[in-house]
């Protein structure tokens, strides 16, 4: 059964992608924000896991990055750019995210010019709590972990420029998080004896003392990304009988959604320089899903690189099959968007005009909130 509001609600995103692949094609910079920072999985990690010993979590290999300039894998988890290249191309003077943390650290002699734009430290395969990741990647930066080397980073920045001017940097950047979808993959995989009402209020709880913590370090501007319909991505897809998406994963991304937005209205209540968007992943990724042609895609069960059924079984390698036409797809690999989904969820999210993807405010208007 459809119900009229779903009908509408399918309607307004239609109309609202043909708005953005139409402005795409103008030139959209809007805000130049001063710096930013990105945390949380492999949706935004530009490369983080390349430098940790044994990890698991990696894309430095062909066919990943075949879109990329000169078809390199750098560690994005795309077949070129992902999600935070998009977001920091359009939010000012950037042409891709700011690198990784564990990039720049080898590199001593730019280190101190760099970071005053931003860092990224994002890791493929963490998550919000700690051990999420460890047991299937062996070596992942948790978020937890993350907030530290942002603290050194805030740290570096205050000495280089004194404590008047970093403070204000560091209000005005732009925080960009995209975590809970491998809390989420863990509990699926290990069967953790936990409620799924107890992990998402550890989850909850957990999230909300780390944001604590950044706002005390001066973070003020959060850019969120809820998590996507996990339950439909080509890695559940393959191992759910008829190929169905798992709808429990679904719910639990559904009802993080809710509790991740009550956190943040109270958040920023008893916080008050704190602002922040919320995006809605969910319901951006279910209105490609179930209007697949009307938005632009031709596959949306299956994913371009892998092998098995809808490619879900193991991650991109050059021994995989691989699609031709990659911008027919919505993923890449078993878990990842292509980069043209990745453009179109970032264009969403800077610019959308009503309550259903981004609340309360869109990413650009966020972004040139000064402080
Ligand atoms: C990673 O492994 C290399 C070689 O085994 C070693 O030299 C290096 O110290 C290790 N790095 C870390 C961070 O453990
Ligand atoms: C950044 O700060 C850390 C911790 O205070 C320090 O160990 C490191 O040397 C600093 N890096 C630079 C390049 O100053
Ligand atoms: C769907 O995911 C839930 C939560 O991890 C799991 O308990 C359930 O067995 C899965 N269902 C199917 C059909 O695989
Ligand atoms: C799982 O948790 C329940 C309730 O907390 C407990 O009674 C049970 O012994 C646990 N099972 C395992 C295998 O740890
Ligand atoms: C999330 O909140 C919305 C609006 O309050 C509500 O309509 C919806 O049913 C909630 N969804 C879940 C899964 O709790
Ligand atoms: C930013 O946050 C402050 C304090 O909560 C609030 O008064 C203000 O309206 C917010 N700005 C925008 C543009 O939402
Ligand atoms: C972003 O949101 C603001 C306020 O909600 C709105 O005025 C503006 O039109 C939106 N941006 C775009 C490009 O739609």
């Amino acid at each position: 059964m459809v119900n009229l509001g779903d009908l509408l609600l399918r309607y307004s995103f239609l109309i609202f992608m043909l708005h953005v692949i139409w402005s795409s094609n103008n030139k959209l910079v809007i805000a130049d924000v001063s710096a930013i920072f990105i945390f949380g999985d492999s949706t935004v990690d530009v490369g983080t896991n390349n430098y940790l010993n044994g990890s698991l979590a990696t894309a430095n290999e062909p066919y990943y990055g075949i879109d990329y300039p000169h078809h390199t894998a750098t560690g994005r988890f795309s077949n070129g750019f992902n999600p935070a290249d998009y977001i920091a191309r359009y939010l000012g003077n950037y042409k891709k995210s700011p690198s990784a943390f564990l990039a720049l650290v080898q590199k001593t002699s730019t280190f101190k010019s760099s970071i005053s734009r931003g860092v990224n430290f994002a890791s493929g395969g963490s998550g919000i709590l700690d051990d999420t990741g460890n047991r299937g990647f062996h070596n992942v930066v948790s978020l937890t972990r993350q907030i530290e080397q942002f603290q050194t980073v805030r740290g570096n920045i205050t000495e280089i420029l004194g404590d008047v001017k970093a403070s204000k940097l560091i209000a005005n950047a732009f925080y960009l998080i995209s975590v809970g979808s491998n809390d989420f993959f863990d509990q699926f995989r290990y069967n953790y004896n936990i409620s799924a009402a107890e992990l998402i209020f550890d989850l909850t709880d957990t999230f909300a003392n780390q944001l604590q913590n950044l706002y005390n370090l001066g973070a003020r501007k959060f850019g969120i990304f809820g998590i996507p319909p996990i339950g439909c991505c080509p890695a559940i897809r393959a191992v759910t009988p008829g190929g169905a998406c798992n709808e429990t994963l679904n719910s639990y991304a559904q009802i993080f959604y809710n509790a991740t937005f009550n956190l943040l209205q109270h958040f920023s209540s008893a916080n008050p320089e704190m602002n922040f968007s919320l995006g809605n992943s969910f319901l951006m990724t279910k209105g490609v899903i179930d209007n697949a042609a009307a938005s632009g895609f031709v596959e949306v069960k299956e994913a371009c690189c892998g092998t098995g059924p809808f490619k879900g079984i193991d991650k991109c390698t050059q021994k995989s099959d691989l699609c031709k036409k990659r911008d027919e797809y919505l993923f890449w690999d078993r878990f990842h968007p292509t980069q043209k989904a990745a453009k179109m969820a970032a264009l969403t999210l800077l610019y959308a005009t009503g309550q259903e993807f981004v609340i309360p405010i869109n990413f650009s208007t966020l972004a040139t909130i000064q402080h």
